[in-house]
């Protein structure tokens, strides 16, 4: 199965939003990559494991029990959907994700979600590792300014409270660590189309990602 779009970007660039409508108009499957890393962030801290311990996190990935139900994600049978949402699970992601034998260990996890009809998926290395055959690949990214400005009405959109300079300094060390590490680092593959969605809003973004794919068919 090949139908794969593959989504990469830095955070808050509207990766997971453009994904899930193009999945929708697509009715292709989505996979949510960066939930992966979240779970296995929280899973850690839940079990008392320091998310720099690499083989004490790559057990954790191991064994993860997750089920995506819809809108729900489920870890060892409890809802937590908002709890992975949160900027310590996200900056707690970002510092296993540097982990190599952990990406390794959840490697096939992410594969597995390719199936008929097709997948879009998002993250920082779907089209350089996860899916490097995928026919369709995009870097979304926005400047730091307009990505810090929409996490922020985000997290004020879901009632809770937010500082946009904090969320500014989190946003560009989270980033500056993605683009850093060794394994997977964040960065536009070779043969991808760039889309800057600075000045641009969901649904020209989402046109353009399914302008692209009828194109490339
Ligand atoms: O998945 P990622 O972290 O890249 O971003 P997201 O969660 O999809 O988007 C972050 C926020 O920016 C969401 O509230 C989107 O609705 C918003 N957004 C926007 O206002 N304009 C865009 N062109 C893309 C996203
Ligand atoms: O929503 P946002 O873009 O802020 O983050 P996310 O996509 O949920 O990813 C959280 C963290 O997981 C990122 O900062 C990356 O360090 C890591 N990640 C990764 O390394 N590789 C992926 N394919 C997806 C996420």
């Amino acid at each position: 199965m090949n139908q794969i779009i593959a989504i990469d970007g830095p955070s808050a660039s509207g990766k997971g939003t453009v994904a899930q409508r193009v999945a929708e108009q697509l009715g292709f499957h989505y996979l949510d990559s960066g939930a992966i890393y979240r779970l296995t962030a929280l899973a850690a801290r839940q079990q008392g494991v320091l998310w720099s311990d690499e083989d004490s996190v790559l057990s954790v990935a191991q064994y993860l029990d997750v089920v995506f139900d819809g809108e729900r994600i489920l870890l060892s049978g409890v809802d937590v959907s908002d709890a992975i949402r949160s900027e310590e699970i996200g900056s707690g992601a970002s510092q296993i994700a540097a982990l190599p034998k952990v990406r390794e260990a959840l490697l096939a996890r992410q594969q597995a979600f390719a199936q008929a009809p097709g997948l879009v998926a998002d993250g920082r290395d779907m089209a350089s590792v996860v899916f490097p055959a995928a026919p369709l690949k995009v870097f979304l990214t926005a400047s730091a300014k307009v990505r810090a400005e929409r996490r922020y009405r985000q997290l004020i959109g879901r009632g809770e409270a937010a500082d946009l300079a904090v969320i500014t300094a989190d946003l560009e060390a989270r980033d500056a660590r993605d683009r850093a590490r060794t394994v997977a680092p964040l960065a536009q593959a070779e043969d991808a189309f760039l889309l800057d969605t600075t000045e641009m809003d969901i649904d020209a973004a989402v046109a353009q990602v399914l302008l692209w794919w009828r194109a490339q068919k």
